[in-house]
């Protein structure tokens, strides 16, 4: 017999049922409220709201505890290859030897991208921003690859899908940059591991014979494992709620990357160094821009810090502080953006505003920082973060259609105009 909780409004007393997690996480179920009491709840930003129940990821806020199908995201990042991670969390348990050979076999035979897409991507401006071009890409895949218009919740199809979206996403995404920087357009290397083809794709020309470093190869699966998944994110609802009507795969990972491109979101990595170039320029006073993010008439925030969980450390900044120092060695590169990082965040942490509010470095604060010392663009840094969150979004996706979720359709309390007549046109004020 599940625990009740009773909730007292409008002189009526509604008994709801109280569910509890694996992590002892507690929720009161409202699913049957209004049809009880005719009195829905509201959440601006769903602070307080579970949209779902899911297997996938866990996180705890205030223990910095990240876990994706019950492994640890400190264990996943040492020990695991990114398409062990995606397989992973699409599947729900670690590929054995055989699966991942599969996997990543079939992904190198569905790298390549149809010719006509060449053409679509060429068209673009070249000061197009990439994770505008990424969405369309994305989208434009339905065309290409009309079954996966009709998603019959069919596993094999689903998979092929699949494969083909993590196979290709890193060549468009390539493209992208390659078509900005007017590098001619180039094809996956099958001999290559994912994130060496990847890099190899950003950045072989016809007459380099170009390998990509094994330290960059290797820190880009980190950064790529350490975004795969975040539980019900901006990006991840968006994701649900768009495949909640039965939109395929690609278009709702294409919603996705549009959601997940904003500053407060994915945008943030991006946005996290081009406030600390702009530190840099003003002559690097941390502290006149902590007071900027104090300021309450200043919309400066100071992004990459705060988080909607963390309210302790975010563990993948944790991660990412200590890799960005390591890789920055092992390139033999003196980023002074580092250190003043490192003086914002030492600086900040010690602040009563931000102490106050809990507000710590997350994911975004240190990425950009190696993605820039891989020698990615900046405004390439929120496609990386696209890539590393794929798997994450995918797994998402088929567990609420496996679950026959209802479609997403929030409610609302009306707060405009009463029923008025209309006026005609010589009756109406300027
Ligand atoms: C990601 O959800 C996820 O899981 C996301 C993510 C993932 O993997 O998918 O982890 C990835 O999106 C990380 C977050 C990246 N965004 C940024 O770094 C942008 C800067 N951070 C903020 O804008 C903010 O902290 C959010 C958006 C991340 C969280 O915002 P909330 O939870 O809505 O909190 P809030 O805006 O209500 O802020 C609470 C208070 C406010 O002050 P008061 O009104 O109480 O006085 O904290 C202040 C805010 O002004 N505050 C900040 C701040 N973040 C919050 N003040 C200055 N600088 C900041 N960065």
């Amino acid at each position: 017999m599940s625990e009740k909780a009773i909730l007292k409004v409008k002189g009526k007393e509604i008994e709801l049922d109280v569910i509890e997690g694996t992590e002892q996480e507690v929720a009161v179920d409202i699913s049957k409220l209004r049809g009880q009491s005719g009195v829905i709840t509201i959440d601006p930003g769903y602070k307080n709201t579970g949209a779902t129940k899911s297997a996938i990821t866990f996180l705890n806020g205030e223990l910095g505890i990240l876990r994706y199908r019950g492994y640890t995201i400190e264990e996943l990042a040492e020990k695991a290859s990114f398409l062990e991670v995606a397989w992973l969390l699409i599947g729900g348990e670690l590929p054995t030897k055989r699966q991942l050979n599969k996997l990543e076999k079939d992904i190198k035979n569905n790298q390549i991208v149809h010719e006509r897409m060449k053409k679509i991507v060429e068209e673009f401006p070249s000061t197009a921003h990439p994770m505008g071009v990424l969405a369309s890409m994305v989208s434009a895949l339905t065309a290409f690859h009309p079954t996966t218009l009709n998603p019959n919740n069919d596993n094999k199809e689903d998979y092929l899908n699949m494969v083909k979206l993590l196979a290709k996403l890193p060549t468009l995404a390539a493209w992208t940059f390659r078509k900005n920087i007017g590098r001619p357009i180039n094809y996956p290397n099958p001999k290559l591991d994912y994130t060496s083809n990847f890099l190899y794709m950003m950045n072989s020309c016809p007459n380099s014979d170009y390998k990509a470093d094994p330290i960059v190869a290797k820190a880009l699966n980190v950064l790529l494992i350490l975004h795969a998944d975040h539980e019900q994110n901006c990006s991840t609802s968006t994701v649900r709620i768009v495949g909640s009507s039965n939109a395929s795969m690609y278009a709702s990972v294409s919603a996705g990357i549009g959601a997940l491109w904003g500053p407060l979101h994915g945008g943030a990595n991006q946005a996290v160094i081009e406030m600390l170039e702009a530190i840099k320029a003003d002559g690097g006073d941390a502290g006149k821009y902590i007071a900027k993010a104090k300021d309450k008439e200043d919309p400066f925030r100071l992004m990459g810090f705060g988080h909607r969980v963390y309210k302790n450390f975010d563990p993948r900044a944790t991660i990412l502080k200590k890799y960005a120092d390591d890789v920055l060695k092992a390139l033999g590169i003196q980023d002074p953006i580092l250190e003043i990082a490192k003086s914002l965040e030492e600086t900040a942490l010690n602040d009563q505003y931000f102490i106050d509010r809990k507000l710590f470095p997350n994911v975004d604060f240190y990425s950009g920082i190696i993605y820039r010392a891989l020698g990615i663009p900046t405004d390439m840094f929120t496609v990386m973060f696209a890539l590393g969150r794929l798997p994450g979004w995918i797994a998402q996706w088929k567990e609420m259609r496996a679950n026959h979720e209802p479609i997403g359709r929030p409610r609302q309390v009306y707060t405009g105009y009463t029923e008025r007549g209309f006026v005609e046109m010589d009756g109406r004020k300027e």
